[in-house]
């Protein structure tokens, strides 16, 4: 199977999963990504039996309109029984590396809402040890310098990623090398430099299930 065979899978499997729990009053929040597109393509074929989706970036909220389904902004909503997701890298504590698509805090905020976080991810993302994939770290423009001066500090190797700007208007520094053995530890110490906004390790507010998708099938990973 190609690695979008294996993606569409497991958002397919994350469908199967929901379903039997949807209602019509019912928002689900929505991540973003390769793999978090082929959800909202499943989902939309159920549009019908929930209200709509927050979004975690602009991109999938134009991706739910265009199949027809209302996007609602989070602060209108109290609470979300779902967020379902892709990742960059998975533990087997579910903790995540996730930001490959800028759009990191909108999902950490997403996530940190939601009752259940469904992480969808092909079997190349499950790694022993966090940090092969480069960390993305959201940061005030005006910081970068400071900020990329204090993670060498911490020991990685940021790299700024040219030409970006997420949703919020901010810059996206890569730090490459960092072998994240305490998850919890790095992501709070990397969000404890003034500029940066957040950095894209989920650890504090992990996956409830991650969904990996194999030549085997589909693997429900909880811990
Ligand atoms: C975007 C993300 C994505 O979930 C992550 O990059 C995985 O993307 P894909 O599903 O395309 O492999 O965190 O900011």
């Amino acid at each position: 199977m190609t690695q979008d065979e294996l993606k569409k899978a497991t958002a397919e499997a994350a469908l199967e999963r929901i379903l039997p729990h949807l209602e019509e009053d019912m928002i689900i929040g929505i991540g973003t990504g390769s793999t978090a597109n082929f959800f909202i393509d499943a989902l939309a074929e159920h549009k019908a039996k929930f209200d709509g989706c927050v979004a975690s970036s602009e991109a999938s909220a134009d991706r739910l309109k265009g199949h027809g389904i209302p996007v609602y902004d989070l602060n209108s909503v109290s609470s979300l029984r779902f967020y379902i997701d892709g990742a960059d890298e998975a533990n087997e504590h579910l903790h995540l590396i996730k930001g490959g698509g800028a759009a990191l805090t909108r999902e950490k905020i997403v996530a940190a809402v939601s009752e259940e976080f469904i992480c969808i991810a092909d079997g190349s993302k499950k790694v022993d040890v966090l940090g092969q994939f480069p960390l993305p770290v959201e940061v005030i423009p005006m910081a970068r310098s400071y900020v990329a001066r204090e993670l060498v500090k911490l020991g990685g190797d940021p790299v700024y990623r040219e030409g970006v700007l997420t949703d919020n208007g901010n810059v996206i520094l890569d730090v490459w090398n960092m072998q994240i053995t305490d998850a919890v530890a790095t992501e709070d110490k990397i969000n404890q430099i003034v500029g940066v906004v957040t950095n894209g390790l989920f650890a504090a507010r992990a996956a409830n299930v991650l969904l990996l998708g194999t030549e085997e099938g589909v693997e429900t990973i909880t811990v």
